[in-house]
């Protein structure tokens, strides 16, 4: 596996067809952990105006750290599953109270705050500190699970950390922001459940379930 040309592939296409998000504007720690907790039960296109309304209302871990819970919650009314508001402003206010108000670029420090598992913790590092980690979500799997033909049960609790041990191997040390952000951007535009879009796949020649055949059988799922 040429992990190089494929860096490159996935980089070079990630930066000319990325779609214009508005969390994309800048790398600011804030805004990408607010963007990636919205993100992940929530689909794209319904995030962006409750992110440019949330990031109005409070634009910086202060704001955030100082607002009325009922004022948080009915920024996120609609967005459904409310615990992640709540712990977004404990973990916002422990960031004030104990981090000088900056995002911790400490990866066991991420980890130790409300609401922030692996998957957050790795969006955060690589997007807004530049640091070569994964962040494996269900986008992310599938797109690995095809490229590597890696045929493990994603719905289990343990093939996340296969997945990331994969990641953490063929990673761009240079560019780790625009690799995983083109990881998860071609989970959504080219490599997607149902007919995936390989003839316009800028990995193509580095995926073993294209050249196999097998794409339409990866990943495999159980139902649990
Ligand atoms: N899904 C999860 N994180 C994302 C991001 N940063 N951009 C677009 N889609 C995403």
């Amino acid at each position: 596996f040429d992990r190089l040309s494929f860096q490159k592939n996935l980089i070079e296409w990630f930066e000319t067809e990325k779609r214009n998000l508005p969390w994309r504007l800048d790398n600011d720690p804030y805004k990408v952990w607010v963007s990636e907790i919205m993100l992940q039960q929530t689909k794209v296109d319904t995030v962006i105006p409750y992110f440019n309304r949330f990031i109005k209302k409070f634009p910086t871990v202060e704001a955030l750290a100082e607002a009325e819970e009922q004022e948080v919650l009915k920024a996120w009314e609609g967005l459904g599953y409310y615990s992640r508001a709540r712990n977004l402003q404990t973990a916002v206010k422990e960031v004030v109270a104990n981090y000088g108000s900056r995002v911790p670029k400490d990866p066991n420090t991420l980890s130790s705050l409300k609401g922030v598992g692996p998957y957050t913790k790795g969006a955060i590092l690589s997007i807004a500190y530049d640091v070569p980690e994964p962040a494996v979500d269900g986008n992310v799997m599938r797109v690995m699970s095809r490229v590597l033909k890696i045929d493990e049960d994603i719905a289990k609790q343990k093939t996340r950390k296969l997945f990331e041990s994969c990641i953490k191997e063929v990673i761009s040390q240079a560019n780790p922001s625009s690799f995983n952000q083109g990881l998860m951007e071609l989970g959504a535009l080219i490599c997607t459940p149902k007919s995936p879009s390989c003839s316009l796949c800028p990995v193509q020649e580095h995926c073993a379930a294209y050249q196999q055949g097998m794409v339409e059988q990866l990943p495999v799922k159980s139902k649990n």
